[in-house]
C-alpha cells in the first residue's frame, strides 16, 4: 500500500515538474526571435516580454530604447516580437515603396473580437483592403470636401456660440469643449444626422458612441489577449469583444435606420457627406466577393458602408479632439506665435469675414502651427506594418510575420533630425526648410496613411480660425506647465485653458 502511495505521489510530482517545465518553456519560447536575426533589445521577461516596460509610457520606453540600441531594435509586446526602426531608408522601403508587396497590413486583429468591425478599412487586409480603400479615397479630394465643409462651418459656429455664453474669466478644461464639436463634425459627416451634442450631452446616439468607444488600451480583455494570445479567438466565441455589446448593437441598428432612410428617401442631395457618398456607391456582396477573384470592383456593401461610418467616427473623433486640445495648448503658451496666427487669419478675413473653404486652404501658417503641435505632441506616437513576405532591409532578414513599428514620437525629437527638438517653432516648417517625408509622418505615410487627413486638417483650422476670429487664447491658474503626460500620452491633469473675447470685437 506504501509503494503505491509512493508510486502515485512521484507520478503526481512527476507531472507537477512536467507542467511547470512545460509552463516555463511556452513563457519563453517566443524569445529567441531577435537573437537569430541579430537584433539587439532590452531582455524580455518569461510570458510578459517586454510589455512591463510600458508602465512608464511606451514613448519614454521608445526613446530609452533608441538610445541604448540606436536605430534599429526589438521587443516584445507579451509573446509578440516587434521590430521597432527609425532608419530613414527603412522607413521609406515599411510605409511607401513596399507597402503594397510586403508591408500592406497593420497588427492583425482577431476578427471575432473586433465584432462588426471586421470589415472596417483599418482592419481589413489585401485585396479587400485595396477595394474598401480605393472606394473611400475620392471622398477626400479638395473638391469632396469643399462640399463636406459646411458641416464643419456649421459646427464651428455652434462651438463658438457655446463658448461665449461661458464666464471668460473661468478656466475651461478645453477637451471637454472640443470632444463635442469633433464627435458632431465627424458622426454628421458620417452618418448623415444632425447630431447635437454640444448643446445636448445627452443624446443617446452620442451616450452610446462614447460608451462604445471608450475602451482603454490596458482593458483586462486587452491585456488577457496581449499575454496569451490564444485566448482571443475563445473570447470572440464567448461574445466578448473590445467594444461593448449593447452599445454596439443600439449603434449599428441605429445606422441601419438611418441608412435605409437615406436609401428610400428621394430628396437626399441637398447635403454632400460620407454616407451619401458610399450609398451612391453600393455593390452586392456578391460582387464584392467576385472583386477579390476578378478584376478591381469599387464600391462598398450594405455592411461594409455601416463599418466604414462607424471606423471614422472611431478614428477621427478622439483623435481630432486630442489633437486640437495639444494645438490650443501650445498657442497659449506661445502668446507671440499666436499673435502672428491672429495675424494671417485676420487679413485673410478682414473684419470677421465668413470663414470659407478656399481662403482657408490658401493660409499657410495655420499649416506650420499645426504641424509643429503634432511634432511635439504626436497623437499618433507609433505606427505600425505587418511584414507579410520575407524581405531583407539594411542586412536585417525580416521574416514574414514580423510586426514592424516607427516610435515616431522618438523620431521628432531626435536631436540629429531638429534643432532644439523640445522646442515650439513652427517656423521650422516654412517652405525653406525642406522637411524630409520620412522624418514626419502625424497622420501616417504611403498608401495606407490615415485616410481622413485632409478632412481633420480642415475640421481642426475651421475651429481655429473662429476660436481666433472671436477670442485670445491664454493660460490660467490652473494651466499645467509643462504638459506632464501620463503612460497612455493623455495629460494627466486635463488641459485648463481661458478663452478671452477679443477686446476689438466690443468696439
Ligand atoms: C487629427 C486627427 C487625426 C489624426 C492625428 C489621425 C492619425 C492617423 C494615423 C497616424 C493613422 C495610421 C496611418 C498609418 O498607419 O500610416 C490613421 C489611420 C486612419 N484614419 Fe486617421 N487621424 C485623424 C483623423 C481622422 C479622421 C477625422 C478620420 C475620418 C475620416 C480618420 C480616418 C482614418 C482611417 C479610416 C484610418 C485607417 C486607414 C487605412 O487603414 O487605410 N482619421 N489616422
Amino acid at each position: 500500500k506504501k509503494m503505491s502511495i509512493l508510486s502515485s505521489l512521484s507520478v503526481t510530482w512527476s507531472l507537477v515538474v512536467l507542467v511547470v517545465t512545460l509552463l516555463f518553456i511556452y513563457g519563453v519560447w517566443p524569445y529567441g526571435f531577435f537573437k537569430k536575426l541579430g537584433v539587439p533589445g532590452p531582455r524580455p521577461w518569461p510570458f510578459f516580454g517586454t510589455f512591463l516596460s510600458y508602465r512608464k509610457g511606451f514613448y519614454k520606453f521608445d526613446t530609452e530604447c533608441y538610445k541604448k540600441y540606436g536605430k534599429i531594435w526589438g521587443i516584445y509586446d507579451g509573446r509578440l516580437p516587434i521590430l521597432m526602426v527609425l532608419d530613414i531608408e527603412m522607413i521609406k522601403s515599411i510605409m511607401v515603396k513596399d507597402c503594397y508587396s510586403v508591408f500592406t497590413n497593420r497588427r492583425e486583429t482577431n476578427l471575432e473580437l473586433a465584432g462588426p468591425f471586421a470589415d472596417a478599412v483599418s482592419v481589413v487586409k489585401d485585396e479587400k483592403w485595396k477595394r474598401i480603400r480605393g472606394s473611400l479615397s475620392p471622398f477626400f479630394t479638395s473638391g469632396r470636401l469643399k462640399e463636406i465643409f459646411p458641416i464643419a462651418d456649421t459646427y464651428g459656429d455652434r462651438f463658438i456660440e457655446n463658448l461665449k455664453k461661458r464666464n471668460p474669466e473661468d478656466g475651461i478644461k478645453i477637451k471637454d469643449v472640443l470632444a463635442p464639436y469633433s464627435m458632431d463634425v465627424v458622426a454628421s459627416a458620417s452618418f448623415s444626422v444632425e447630431i447635437d451634442s454640444i448643446n445636448n450631452l445627452n443624446d443617446p446616439l452620442v451616450a452610446h458612441i462614447k460608451k462604445m468607444f471608450n475602451f482603454s488600451f490596458f482593458s483586462p480583455i486587452l491585456l488577457i489577449i496581449t499575454l496569451f494570445p490564444f485566448t482571443a479567438s475563445l473570447l470572440g466565441k464567448l461574445g466578448i469583444t473590445l467594444f461593448s455589446k449593447s452599445s454596439m448593437d443600439f449603434f449599428y441598428s441605429s445606422l441601419r435606420k438611418i441608412k435605409d432612410q437615406h436609401s428610400t428617401s428621394n430628396n437626399v442631395c441637398k447635403r454632400v457627406d460620407f454616407l451619401h457618398l458610399m450609398i451612391q456607391n453600393q455593390i452586392l456582396d456578391e460582387q464584392a466577393e467576385k472583386a477579390l477573384s476578378e478584376q478591381p470592383v469599387k464600391g462598398l456593401t450594405d455592411h461594409e458602408i455601416l463599418s466604414q461610418s462607424s471606423i471614422f467616427v472611431l478614428a477621427g473623433y478622439e483623435t481630432t479632439s486630442t489633437t486640437l486640445t495639444f494645438l490650443l495648448y501650445n498657442l497659449a503658451t506661445n502668446p507671440d506665435l499666436q499673435s502672428k496666427l491672429v495675424e494671417e487669419i485676420d487679413e485673410a478675413f478682414p473684419c470677421n469675414a465668413p470663414v470659407t473653404y478656399d481662403v482657408l486652404m490658401k493660409l499657410g501658417y495655420i499649416d506650420m502651427v499645426i504641424s509643429e503641435s503634432m511634432r511635439l505632441l504626436p497623437t499618433a506616437p507609433r505606427l505600425e506594418r505587418v511584414c507579410k513576405k520575407t524581405i531583407e532591409l539594411n542586412g536585417i532578414t525580416i521574416p514574414k510575420g514580423t510586426l514592424v513599428a516607427i516610435p515616431t514620437y522618438v523620431l521628432y525629437r531626435d536631436p540629429q533630425l531638429w534643432e532644439s527638438p523640445e522646442e515650439f517653432r513652427p517656423e521650422r516648417f516654412s517652405s525653406e526648410n525642406d522637411i524630409n517625408q520620412y522624418t514626419f509622418m502625424p497622420f501616417g505615410l504611403g498608401p495606407r496613411n490615415c485616410v481622413g487627413m485632409r478632412f481633420a486638417l480642415m475640421i481642426m483650422k475651421v475651429v481655429v480660425v473662429k476660436l481666433l476670429q472671436n477670442f485670445s487664447i491664454e493660460t490660467c491658474r490652473e494651466t499645467q506647465i509643462p504638459i506632464q503626460l501620463n503612460s497612455f500620452f493623455q495629460p494627466t491633469v486635463p488641459v485648463t485653458l481661458k478663452f478671452v473675447p477679443r477686446s476689438h470685437k466690443k468696439e
